[in-house]
């Protein structure tokens, strides 16, 4: 399974560097064979010898140059990250990313072999416009995108549910990925107000291969024992 941590623009480089040390030691301590991944914030990036994996949470699909605000692989080359965090509602609907902008930014981390976590889902008036208007809007965002990118990982983040405290049922999980996974063989995270007290029910979930937590995972303790629901489950 994979286990993934989005930071958000939580922690200074010094809080992160303590953070995964942390979930390192816990992962080595406890033989955990599955997959971690942490997105820190830009600037607490950093050279981690570490088991964790760490990615981008954005970047400009550039080398460098002239883009005000961002960085490119220049940057992430001098930590040696080659996983990036695309699609993700809140540069969708905030930073007001196209699907367009981010084809082009697949399509060059793609390109250069990154490991590419790529977001998906639906805000709260497609959810309640009914199930085949919810899964047109999420079928839009996965056109242009190569769904059979041999290091592609789908994350279906809910716009609604996330940092909310509102998550689907199980059973709506469970159906949405299972209709999900015939659009791409990636493996499926879900994201949305995953915490420690359901973690353990949404990874048992049939076609979720995990999970990408935001707010809950601020916490390493907490995210240490999602790890380590998920580790109990393979
Ligand atoms: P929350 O876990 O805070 O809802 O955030 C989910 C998320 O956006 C992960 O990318």
């Amino acid at each position: 399974m994979i286990i993934a941590a989005n930071l958000k623009t939580n922690f200074t480089r010094k809080e992160t560097n303590s953070y995964i040390a942390e979930l390192d030691t816990y992962v080595k301590n406890n033989a955990i064979s599955q997959e971690v991944l942490v997105f820190p914030a830009m600037s607490s990036l950093d050279e981690n010898n570490t088991s964790i994996v760490v990615g981008a949470q954005n970047a400009y699909p550039t080398k460098d140059g002239a883009f005000t605000g961002e960085i490119g692989t220049t940057h992430l080359d001098e930590f040696g990250i080659k996983t990036i965090l695309i699609g993700h509602s809140e540069r969708r609907h905030i930073l007001g990313e196209t699907q367009e902008a981010l084809v082009e930014k697949f399509n060059y981390y793609k390109e250069l072999g990154f490991k590419i976590v790529y977001c998906v889902g639906e805000p709260l008036e497609k959810r309640e416009a009914g199930e085949a208007e919810m899964m047109e809007y999420i079928s839009t965002q996965y056109e242009g995108i190569d769904t059979n990118y041999e290091n592609l990982i789908i994350a279906y983040e809910p716009v609604w549910a996330i940092g909310t405290g509102l998550t689907p049922t199980l059973e709506d999980i469970a159906s949405i990925h299972k209709e999900l996974k015939k659009k791409s063989p990636a493996p499926l995270l879900y994201g949305g107000s995953v915490k420690v007290t359901n973690a353990k029910e949404v990874l048992a979930i049939e076609n979720v291969d995990g999970i990408l937590v935001g707010s809950a995972a601020l916490y390493a303790e907490h995210f240490c024992s999602m790890i380590g629901f998920a580790e109990e489950l393979c």
